[in-house]
Parts: C-alpha cells; structure tokens; sequence
C-alpha cells in the first residue's frame, strides 16, 4: 500500500475514494491564516518568513486532514526572481514593475535569491508532513507568468500579452523561453527541498486563439515537462489549463503532463470521453458551491466522482476557494468526498 494515495492517483492507480485537496486551501478563509498575516504585516512577508509559510501550509492539513499540502508561495515569485519589484498591495492585486511593456528583460537584474528563499520552507514542511500527506510545488505556466510580467498588474483579458505576442513574436517568445527556463530550475529546486509532485497554473489558458494556444501554452509546457522530467525522473506533474474548453484534449495528449486540472466549466462527463484512457484527472466542484453548501454542494461532489470514477482521479475545486468559504462547508464537502457512493 502506498502511503500516500494523492501520489499513486497522480501515477495512475484507480482509486474508490478519491484523495482530495483544494487549491488555494492556505489561505484567508482560515481564521488562523488572518491571524498570522496580521500578525506579520502582508504577504509577501508570509512567503519570505520560512517559518510562517511551513505553518500555512500545513494549517489546512491538520484542520482538515487533506491528502495533499500545496507550497504556500506564489506564482508572481519567478518575475520578482527574474529582477522585477513585487508587491501586493491589498484591495489592487499584485503589481510587477516595470512591466515589459515598457522595460526590456535584459535590463533587468535577477535575483535567484528569491528562489532559493522558498527552499527553506520547502524543507520545513517536508520534515514536518504527516507520513500520508503528499507534499505538491508549484509554479505558474510561462504564458500565465508572462501575462503578469507585460502587464505589470493583472487584467480582465491579458491584451497586453496577446498584443506583444502578435506585434513582437520573437521579443514575446524570448520572454516565454526565459521564464521557462526559470521555472525549470525552480521546480527542480522545489523537488530537490522535498517535494513530491507539482502542479503548473495555467490560469489565463483560456484567453489565447487556438493556434496561440499551442504557442505559448502547449509548447513550453512540454518543454518544461519534457526538462523536468529528465532532472526530477518520476516526480508527477499536474497541468491546469483553466479555460482551456475543447484545447483540453490536445493539452493532454501534446504536453505529456502526468495529470490535467479541470476547471468548473468543463463537463466532467465530456473530459472523461475526451481525455486519453487512463490518464489522471483533477477537479472540478465550483469553488462557489463551497458557499452554497447543503444539497447544490453534496450533489455536485457525487457527479463528479461518478462522472471521473472509471480513472484515475484526484478530488479538487475547479478554481481557488473563496475567502468568504464558511469552514464547515469544507467539512461537508470533505465528508461528501470521503464518503462511499
Ligand atoms: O493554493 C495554495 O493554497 C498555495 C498558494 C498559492 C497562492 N497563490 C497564495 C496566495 C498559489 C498556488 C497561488 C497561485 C497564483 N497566484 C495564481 C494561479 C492560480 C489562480 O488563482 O489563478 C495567480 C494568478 C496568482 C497571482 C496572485 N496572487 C493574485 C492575482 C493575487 C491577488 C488576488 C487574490 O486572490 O488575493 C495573489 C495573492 C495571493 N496568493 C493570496 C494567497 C493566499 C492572497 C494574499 C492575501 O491577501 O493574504
């Protein structure tokens, strides 16, 4: 028996009951995360402070026994690695500057410090894990990234990236080359601190042309997976390309990513008719069903699992939680995906 279900899942080993974590599960729906957030002053101090980050990622663990912690950092780590300023200011969002809109990436100065500060909490949660608790990296997908880095702030339909990447592809594609390469030795780094397996958040997959999409969503995907995976042998990756839609099936079978992250909009029904026989699948209850809760919440939990249970299938929200998610809405979500069908 492997003791860690969530790893034998991602290896492609059915399972009755799936295990089950949620994205963005360290977080402000936790009176316990606000706490020390308060307590340190902001976010960026959370990251950076190895000792809080370790125990904000192991609050939901041990609150809600998950089967999987997830790192708590950021995506916006490699730009702020890469030489742009980071910070996050509350109610706006992130800001990266300058953005690349106006500054060029050569000009920048990198600062691999800002990497090797998230080892530290890396090793701190691998040594405190309960012995079940699969322990998963992350980082964003270079095109997510690079949204952010043009930009300098998010926004509703990543113009800017897209306009860069048509006006100036060569310029657009040296910046996806580069911050691949960043996140390759990011995840390698993170697997070499102690973790199991990593996710890649390709949150703004669903805003790119379909020819786009294969440019700046599959190809460095499999580049990085194809890396990766002769550095890190038998370290499972997950790849969530939110929005991606009818792009789901080609990113499964092109990228050669160990498992895909379903959003809430995709039918589980179609993806487990269009995904490739056996391979892992993620997701994908609404994050806002966690609100709801009651009989919308337990319902949609049984149609996922019976809609995914002929695979390989890791329970997950279709996006990050809420901060306004009621804690003991997690718990009946939790029962409901623990429970026998
Ligand atoms: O999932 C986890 O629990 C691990 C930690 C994690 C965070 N961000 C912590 C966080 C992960 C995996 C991320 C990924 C991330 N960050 C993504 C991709 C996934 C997604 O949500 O689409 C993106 C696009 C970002 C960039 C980012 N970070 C934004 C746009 C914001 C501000 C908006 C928001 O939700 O607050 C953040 C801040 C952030 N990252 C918080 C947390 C817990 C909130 C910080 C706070 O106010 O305390």
């Amino acid at each position: 028996m492997g003791a860690r279900s969530l790893l034998a899942v991602l290896n492609g080993e059915r399972q009755a009951v799936p295990p089950v974590w949620f994205m963005r599960q360290a977080g402000r729906y936790l009176p316990e995360y606000r706490a020390l957030r308060a307590e340190k002053g902001g976010f960026l101090e959370l990251v950076y402070d190895n000792d809080a980050a370790a125990e904000i990622t192991l609050q939901p663990i041990r609150r809600f026994g998950f089967d999987g912690a997830i790192l708590f950092s950021d995506i916006l780590i490699v730009p702020h690695a890469m030489g742009q300023t980071l910070t996050f200011t509350p109610g706006e969002g992130p800001q990266l500057a300058p953005p690349l809109v106006e500054a060029r990436l050569e000009d920048l100065h990198a600062a691999p410090q800002h990497l090797a500060a998230v080892y530290g909490t890396v090793r701190k949660v691998a040594a405190a894990l309960p012995g079940e608790t699969a322990f998963l990296g992350f980082a964003g997908a270079p095109w997510t990234v690079a949204t952010y880095m043009v930009a300098g702030e998010g926004s509703r339909d990543q113009a800017a990236a897209r306009l860069m990447a048509y006006r100036e592809p060569a310029r657009f594609a040296a910046l996806i080359d580069a911050v691949a390469g960043v996140t390759v030795d990011y995840l390698a780094g993170q697997v070499a601190a102690g973790v199991h397996a990593v996710q890649l958040f390709d949150s703004w997959a669903g805003s790119l042309a379909p020819d786009e999409f294969d440019r700046w969503v599959i190809a460095p995907t499999r580049a990085i997976v194809e890396r990766l995976k002769a550095r890190c042998p038998g370290v499972p990756v997950i790849g969530f390309p939110k929005g991606a839609g009818g792009n789901l099936a080609r990113y499964a079978r092109e990228t050669r990513v160990d498992a895909v992250g379903l959003d809430e909009t995709v039918d589980p029904a179609w993806a487990d008719e269009a995904l490739p026989e056996g391979l892992p699948v993620q997701g994908n209850l609404d994050p806002l069903l966690l609100l709801a809760g009651g009989d919308a919440l337990a319902g949609a939990v049984r149609r996922i699992r019976r809609a995914l249970g002929r695979r390989p299938h890791v329970f997950n929200l279709g996006h990050g939680i809420d901060k306004e998610t009621p804690i003991a809405h997690v718990e009946a979500a939790l029962a409901a995906i623990r429970s026998p069908l």
